[in-house]
């Protein structure tokens, strides 16, 4: 099977949220479908590990907060490669709370869900969710999954379900500087060497020292 074809397939890039009991957290989700409009209902597929699943699971609710362009790519970092088992992720963020869940202010829309089923894949679940409450935030272009791997040049980690091992896509190139916590590739004109040490990453924020060079 040629894995490359899955690229061809266009997303979004959300921040899936939902309350752990009554703390908020949350997750990063491309992998979101509109399955029809009355009554709105939505799927999202969400990893058996994320912490996000067995909250929704328990809540038995989730919102979606749609990223813009212009979301700042630190939202990815914060939500998608860290996991809400050891951190609070929205202590850092600055949300609204509609209904009793989170929503993301920075981000170009959202929808609140409640589950109204779910079926299970061997690595993922997927929820099923009836739209209660939805709202444009901001009128900027929704982020696209391409865009983010293209312009932000993030990458995905194992748990997303369009995930490709590395060593399945490579092709012959220069070296790069990677970041070997979220994969963000450093390209800009300045040589690595000559950045100012506090250099972060972009994406996840972490030090330029956690860079390596592939
Ligand atoms: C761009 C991107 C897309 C992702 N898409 C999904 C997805 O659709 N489903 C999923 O289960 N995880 C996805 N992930 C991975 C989770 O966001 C990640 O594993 C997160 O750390 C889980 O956090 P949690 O343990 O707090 O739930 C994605 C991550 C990124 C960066």
């Amino acid at each position: 099977m040629n894995k490359n074809v899955f690229r061809n397939f266009s997303y979004g890039v959300y921040v899936v949220s939902t309350l752990d009991n009554n703390r908020p957290t949350g997750c990063i989700a491309n992998s979101i479908m509109q399955i029809t409009s009355s009554p709105a209902t939505v799927a999202v597929s969400m990893n058996h590990d994320n912490y996000t699943n067995s909250c929704i699971e328990a809540s038995g609710k989730f919102a979606i907060s749609i990223l813009s362009e212009d979301s700042d790519p630190g939202l990815i970092g914060n939500f998608g490669f860290q996991s809400g088992k050891d951190i609070n992720k929205f202590d850092t963020v600055s949300y609204e709370t509609i209904g009793d869940l989170p929503v993301i202010t920075d981000a170009c829309g959202y929808i609140t869900c409640k589950v109204i089923d779910k079926m299970e894949t061997s690595t993922h679940t997927v929820f099923l969710g009836e739209v209660v409450e939805g709202d444009i935030l901001k009128n900027e272009p929704a982020m696209t999954y391409a865009y983010y791997h293209k312009v932000v040049k993030g990458k995905s980690p194992k748990n997303a379900p369009t995930y490709i091992a590395e060593e399945e896509t490579k092709t012959e190139s220069a070296a790069k500087w990677v970041c070997g916590i979220c994969g963000y590739v450093y390209d800009g004109d300045t040589p690595f060497e000559e950045l100012p040490d506090t250099y972060t990453c972009p994406i996840c924020k972490q030090p330029k020292s956690v860079f390596k060079q592939q």
